[in-house]
């Protein structure tokens, strides 16, 4: 049955903490698979989280997707956030512009009144190109920018839907249904033991090197991302999970 007051929700939110060993959780109400406001709910609670936690002068990387674009037109200016450096976590990953962290990086600072860096490489490169663009003086330092960040905001996707939206060819696809993936995040691709299967080639924030000095927010709802956010946080359980009813419920229904 669907939980509508704040006691179920807050059992909820206890019970996802146990269960995916995660401090922090929030769950707001509804289920973003179904209802669009869902995804405007969560991202209020992230912007006052931000605006809690931020100080001036903090970076904050984001990812992409259509959540972290809710995200961006929810943010609104205060001075926490006005010295605030917003920088994109990776690159393209092949996604539509509006989807790109690049463009979401640049709304949210333009919504807060913030500052903003941008990444202007592009995603498929050589080998050879890739090695010697990192070089560059101005890519190294904001590299260094987006590899030690005050705060990650990102979300989660499943994985073959994620593949598809970015027009993944068919060997692609296969390959990631053999390597049983299940969920997404900053273009890597995890197996439900949150094992990375497979990982998009672009230059940014390398998940492995995120260390405790980095708070990691993941913004993730719908039913239809259960499978995906459990995978995740296997991998790397967050700093903070923002879901919503949809997922939390079953999460822990499948439990
Ligand atoms: O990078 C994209 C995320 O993994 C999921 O995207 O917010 O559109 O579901 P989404």
């Amino acid at each position: 049955p669907a939980m509508q007051n704040i006691s179920g929700r807050s059992q909820l939110e206890k019970d996802l903490q146990a269960t995916l060993g995660i401090s922090r959780v929030i769950v707001t109400s509804g289920d973003s698979d179904v209802r669009s406001w869902v995804k405007k709910e969560m991202s209020q609670a992230c912007v006052s989280e931000m605006i809690d936690t931020l100080e001036p002068n903090d970076v904050v990387a984001v990812a992409g997707g259509t959540t972290l674009a809710t995200l961006a037109t929810s943010v609104y200016p205060h001075p926490n956030l006005q010295n605030v450096t917003f920088v994109p976590a990776r690159g393209g990953l092949g996604e539509d512009v509006d989807l790109q962290s690049n463009t979401i990086c640049a709304e949210l600072a333009r919504g807060a009144h913030a500052q903003y860096r941008l990444l202007h490489v592009p995603d498929q490169l050589s080998d050879h190109a890739y090695d010697s663009v990192i070089q560059e003086p101005g890519i190294r330092e904001l590299l260094a920018l987006i590899r030690s960040p005050r705060m990650v905001i990102h979300s989660v996707g499943e994985a073959q839907t994620m593949a598809t939206r970015r027009s993944a060819d068919e060997s692609k696809l296969r390959r990631l249904k053999e390597q049983e993936a299940i969920a997404e995040a900053f273009g890597y691709y995890f197996d439900s033991e949150g094992k990375v299967v497979q990982k998009e080639k672009t230059i940014g924030l390398q998940l492995d090197e995120l260390g405790r000095d980095q708070m990691v927010v993941t913004l993730a709802g719908g039913m239809s991302k259960a499978e995906a956010i459990v995978a995740y946080m296997t991998y790397r359980p967050s700093d903070l999970l923002i879901t919503d009813e949809g997922a939390a419920t079953a999460i822990m229904g499948t439990q």
